[in-house]
């Protein structure tokens, strides 16, 4: 982990209230993790406990411990999602994935009325069919 980015990141939240989930985001943007060093610097400029900031790590999905350099597609598998047959997606879209691609389930991207719906990087995939799917996840 670069520690002068790291310690960027932590300046530039300093003495702001309520920091620690902007921190946290901002650390796993830049490095698709967050680590031990990283909480640990996190828990020192916040005068938290190292446990106290694990525990929010590790209880939110999007904080992860190391980072996956895969691509990931994100498909939501919540309940309107679920209703408009996103379930039935899921095998197809696992087998085409394979090991090249990561298929984060998340629940709820606010475009329930639309779904199934999924998100590449920056881009929301609504409407989505198994073809529809499976060539997102070919071609992430
Ligand atoms: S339930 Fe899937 S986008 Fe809201």
């Amino acid at each position: 982990m670069d520690t002068d980015r790291l310690h960027e990141i932590l300046a530039a939240h300093a003495g702001c209230k309520g920091a620690l989930l902007p921190i946290l985001h901002d650390i796993q943007h830049a490095f698709g993790c967050i680590d031990a060093v990283a909480e640990a610097a996190v828990a020192k400029v916040l005068n938290l406990s190292r446990a106290e900031v694990h525990g929010v790590v590790s209880f939110y999905h999007d904080f992860t411990p190391e980072a996956d350099p895969r691509p990931c597609i994100e498909l939501c598998r919540a309940e309107a999602c679920q209703a408009r047959g996103v379930e039935a997606l899921v095998p197809a879209a696992t087998a085409a994935a394979g090991e090249r691609v990561r298929i984060k389930p998340v629940y709820c991207l606010g475009l329930c009325s639309v779904g199934p719906v999924a998100r590449h990087g920056e881009l929301l995939h609504a409407r989505l069919d198994e073809a529809a799917l499976v060539k997102l996840v070919q071609t992430a």
